[in-house]
């Protein structure tokens, strides 16, 4: 019989917030045995220090030396995947509004995205990866082996987020939720670097009308499909 080595592939998972990236690339990393990594989380660290240390995001000297000496983990704790950042676990407070709004603003910085980026490209180089984000399949990595743009209409984007919001606990207005996702949308489509833009050979999978379970399917079916050797023998 013959055997093969599966080849271990790099996967972008691009797209807007609120399509289920997050839960996607998750879910397909576990599946595939893959390391999931995080883009988004890299920036929302950054972000996260820059409030802690009370940096100006005009001085670029210091927001350099911040990021030349970030320490960004991904540990998985038994079913949970957890962000350490220099040896501090920062997987909830990474996620408060006040960081996320800060961390809009620190991922349009050309040094802060240079840094990124040469570290997500260190940490996926020997495949193996799923990346979940806005410019992997179109910066980071142009030669990854798969790439899906996920996308869901802003109305659907917002409903979720809202049924997110309301689990939790909060006040929320369902037509204001919607009308902050595309506005979101907006700034990242429109930013000077690294907008949110389709690779011309994604697959676009549009999750509107699709279970998690649909679009994981869709997903996995294809990375097997890329992970067998080339037929090719030219
Ligand atoms: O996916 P997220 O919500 O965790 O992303 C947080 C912020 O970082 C959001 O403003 C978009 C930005 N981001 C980016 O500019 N580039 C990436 N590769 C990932 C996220």
């Amino acid at each position: 019989m013959l055997k093969y080595q599966k080849k271990k592939l790099i996967v972008a998972i691009d797209g807007p917030s609120g399509a289920g990236k997050s839960t996607l690339s998750k879910a397909l990393a576990k599946k595939l045995g893959y390391i999931n990594i995080d883009t988004g989380a890299m920036y929302r660290s950054v972000a996260l220090l820059v409030q802690q240390q009370d940096i100006d995001l005009q001085d670029s000297a210091r927001i350099k030396a911040l990021c030349e000496q970030i320490s960004i983990v991904f540990e998985r704790h038994q079913e949970e995947e957890r962000v350490i950042v220099n040896g501090r676990d920062v997987t909830e407070v990474i996620r408060t509004p006040q960081v996320s709004l800060l961390t809009a603003r620190v991922a349009a910085l050309p040094d802060v995205r240079a840094a990124m980026v040469a570290q997500q490209r260190h940490l996926g180089r020997g495949g193996g990866v799923v990346l979940e984000g806005r410019d992997v399949g179109t910066v980071i990595f142009p030669q990854a082996e798969v790439k899906f743009y996920l996308s869901a209409t802003a109305e659907e984007r917002g409903r979720r987020r809202y049924e997110e919001l309301l689990a939790r606990g909060d006040q929320v207005d369902l037509q204001q939720t919607i009308a902050e996702v595309e506005a979101r949308d907006l700034i990242d489509q429109q930013r000077t670097h690294a907008p949110l833009v389709q690779a011309p050979d994604a697959v676009v999978i549009d999750s509107t009308t699709m279970t998690i379970d649909q679009v994981l399917k869709v997903m996995i079916d294809l990375v097997r499909e890329r992970e067998k050797p080339s037929q090719d023998h030219h």
